[in-house]
């Protein structure tokens, strides 16, 4: 690996040509060949000694005879990533700990994705940095994928438009976003191998679809190429997916980074537009000067690449100089994250248990009630947050009393399980899920005790994932002793006439079918970083009513989706292995017959991921997507349609029909005729918005709009978007499942053609309706 110690030094005496904005032609031709091949790798991870920005993910190549400055980059899409202490500093560094990307798309509301990039950006710049990789839009195409957290939704308008928005928020700092992991990076067990195999249609609808509305929104300066392959070929390999795809169709004009150690080629990678590799290794270099010399490498593909990587660097914090205060405004970003933190929160069930009478006297049971999540492991969180607010500490800032014999009970529990799982101390840095406490089996009696002295029962139920591992069912469905507690806590607190909340502090969906009717109220919280304690309070107190929207479904039993056929999900063993590296590699490829879900994944449900395949098929889930229920309730009245060249436009009033204020999301799905007959889902997302906080009594009117051809699906026999005319319902819901009113227009038929490329190079088992 090349070490940032050695990383940009001078190569030649100082030139008198120096980078600005307008002569990056002239500076690339001033440049070695040494110098190319050094400024398309990265310098390194930044976890050495004395490196500028401790904990980060690295930087890039200096050419101080050129004036190129090195610029520094960081992960992640929870906030800055760096460590919070530095030798020889007596100043700490500390950065917010915002929520994870399920709970913000839970949000459903661009504005708050906004807010967070933009938050995100401002630490960025302020603590000296230029580049933070984030965000994250993977499809969530199954419920166990281990970075599920750090993505936004089975939809990909959803992900597309909140990505896009956080985009906008982080580049209007100044700061360089990074939209990733393109594409086709939807499990992590076996990721630097595994072939995605799937559909052309499949591919063009779902897996590329939110980062092309990404690219559009929020017109982000990088992208980051996957770990994985897509039919056969490494993403970051794929002259098709960045050439041909990315750049060609989509407009898009910035840099194209590697996944960090990804791909086997440097050549094929800087020929397929990959323009830097990260973090840069020494096997590349020389490969990539022996290759520039003998002409494999052209140099015209090397110097399209560094010019653009010179394109990046003159927009950055770095090239300007920029005078960093290292003092974001961290009070400012902890009331935001607070703030939206608890709009992502979604209320699943209310059997007028919530919100929480004043000053109730509250018993806490489930182990992750006192060791709250507040987001995931692996590079996808912030290191250290400077904080977390527990559960505990936020009821008691709403004014609740935590019942303390039961506190105290679970803390001498909690604190005997962490000996146990860990004997030798929690590890410093983990990429894996720590073990969590198992819950304790109480005794009938003492619940009923507990029972008599509380006013209410809140159980929390917590999933930690993080990047390269998977989620197993197990981890799915809940465990027996979890089972048993909320059974008996429900059955104890009837039985005294009192409710029982149940608190989802999840990573993923995990299984509700089978238990959510004994408990009177469920709320999925997701993880919503260091605020998490006081969004939860919010929300169980009213002070914020709760608008937040499923990103995901809810299937009611693992195996119920199309895509749980061809997931990792039945791999045992893998938690003991090393899954990021396991059979990666062409020597150990070469060594074993490739294993389905492992070596490649044939994505044989096609286009029907989630709310696509459960609606389409008639199948029941427990919770659909876009489902959140409120303290109030809304109508949606006067619904219109017109046709304004080519535009849809709707609108319609929303009016609070009930007690107390709160704020409506309004989802517009569209059903294309004949759908059956042309096989395509019943409906699929084409907008959303969200009201602002409406009193009792009070209406808003929404807008919403979808272009023509953006109601197109792919064909991929034509290569071509194709909308087809005829009549189209316009649906206004409150989920998948609950259509609050029907439009119906007529649409134009057109075609747009686009290149033949990416393939499969299998017969896949599609699903057809
Ligand atoms: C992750 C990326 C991350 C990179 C740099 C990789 O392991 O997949 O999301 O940006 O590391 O830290």
């Amino acid at each position: 690996m090349v070490v940032a110690a050695t990383c940009g030094h001078n190569l030649t005496a100082s030139a008198q040509v120096k980078l600005q904005a307008n002569n990056i032609d002239e500076v690339v031709k001033e440049m070695t060949l040494e110098e190319k091949c050094h400024l398309v790798l990265g310098c390194g991870m930044g976890y050495g000694v004395d490196v500028k920005f401790p904990g980060t993910a690295g930087s890039t190549y200096a050419i101080p005879r050129l004036g190129i400055p090195a610029t520094y980059c960081a992960d992640s899409n929870q906030g800055l990533r760096m460590s919070a202490h530095r030798d020889f500093d007596s100043r700490d560094f500390y950065c917010t700990d915002y929520m994870t990307s399920i709970n913000l798309a839970s949000t459903w509301d661009k504005k708050a994705a906004y807010r967070i990039g933009q938050g995100i950006g401002n630490e960025t710049k302020e603590y000296g940095l230029d580049w933070i990789l984030a965000p994250s839009l993977n499809l969530m195409r199954n419920a166990l994928c281990g970075r599920n957290h750090e993505y936004y939704s089975e939809d990909p308008y959803l992900s597309g438009t909140i990505a896009g928005y956080y985009v906008r928020g982080i580049q209007d700092e100044g700061t360089a976003a990074c939209i990733k992991h393109f594409a086709g990076n939807s499990q992590e067990t076996n990721r630097n191998a595994n072939d995605s195999r799937m559909s052309q249609r499949a591919l063009r609808e779902l897996y590329l679809r939110g980062f092309e509305w990404a690219v559009r929104i929020g017109n982000p300066w990088t992208v980051m190429t996957a770990y994985n392959s897509i039919n056969g070929k490494a993403t970051c390999e794929d002259k098709a997916l960045t050439e041909t795809i990315l750049r060609k169709e989509w407009g898009f004009e910035g840099m194209v980074v590697s996944d960090w150690n990804a791909g086997t080629s440097a050549t094929v990678s800087m020929i397929a537009g990959n323009d830097m590799l990260q973090p840069g290794q020494d096997r590349q270099f020389k490969e990539l000067m022996a290759d520039a010399q003998s002409g494999k490498l052209p140099m015209a593909d090397l110097n399209r690449n560094v010019k653009r990587i010179l394109q990046y660097v003159v927009k950055t914090h770095s090239f300007s100089d920029y005078q960093y205060n290292n003092e974001p405004n961290l009070k400012k970003h902890a009331a935001d994250v607070r703030e939206i933190g608890a709009e992502g929160m979604v209320l699943l069930d209310n059997k007028n248990a919530l919100p929480l009478k004043s000053k109730a006297n509250v018993a806490l049971f489930g182990s992750t009630s006192y060791e709250i999540i507040p987001g995931g492991t692996g590079f996808g969180g912030t290191m250290v947050g400077r904080y977390t607010v527990s559960l505990v500490e936020g009821l008691r800032n709403a004014g609740y009393q935590v019942y303390k014999p039961l506190l105290n009970q679970y803390k001498a529990h909690v604190t005997a399980e962490q000996k146990r799982l860990y004997p030798n101390g929690l590890p410093p840095f983990s990429l894996r899920p720590l073990n969590r406490a198992e819950e304790i089996v109480m005794k009938a009696e003492d619940v009923e005790k507990t029972a008599a002295n509380t006013d209410v029962a809140i159980i929390t139920i917590g999933r930690k994932s993080g990047e390269a591992a998977d989620r197993t069912v197990d981890e799915f469905n809940l465990y027996d002793k979890e089972k048993k507690m909320i059974a008996q806590v429900s059955d104890a607190y009837h039985k005294a006439g009192k409710k029982v909340v149940v608190l989802l502090n999840v990573c993923s969906p995990v299984e509700t079918a089978s238990w959510k009717n004994l408990v009177d109220g469920i709320v999925c919280t997701w993880q919503s970083g260091e605020q998490v304690g006081n969004s939860m309070a919010d929300v169980l107190s009213g002070k914020v009513n709760p608008s937040g929207r499923l990103p995901i479904t809810f299937e009611n039993a693992y195996g119920d989706a199309a895509s749980d056929k061809t997931f990792p999900s039945d791999i045992m063993d893998m938690k003991d292995l090393a899954t990021m590296y396991m059979w990666g590699g062409d020597k150990a490829k070469a060594k074993h017959e490739p294993k389905a879900n492992i070596d490649y994944t044939d994505y044989n449900e096609d286009v029907y991921v989630g709310y696509r395949y459960f609606d389409s098929f008639g199948k029941p889930v427990s919770y659909p997507f876009g489902y959140g229920k409120s303290y109030t309730t809304f109508a949606i009245q006067n619904a219109s349609i017109e046709n304004q060249n080519g535009k849809f436009v709707i609108k319609a009033d929303v009016v609070n029909t009930g007690d107390v204020a709160g704020r409506n999301v309004v989802e517009l799905f569209v059903a294309a005729p004949d759908s059956k007959k042309l096989n395509k889902p019943v409906r699929e997302l084409r907008d959303y918005t969200k009201t602002g906080i409406l009193k009792p009594g009070e209406s808003e009117t929404v807008t919403l709009t979808v272009e023509n051809a953006d109601l197109a699906s792919f064909n991929s026999k034509a290569s071509a978007w194709v909308v087809d005319a005829g009549k189209y319902e316009f649906q206004l819901a409150s989920s998948s499942e609950k259509i609050d009113a029907v439009l119906t227009a007529k649409v134009k038929g057109m075609k747009i053609k686009v290149n033949n490329v990416m393939s499969p190079k299998v017969k896949l088992n599609l699903l057809k309706r």
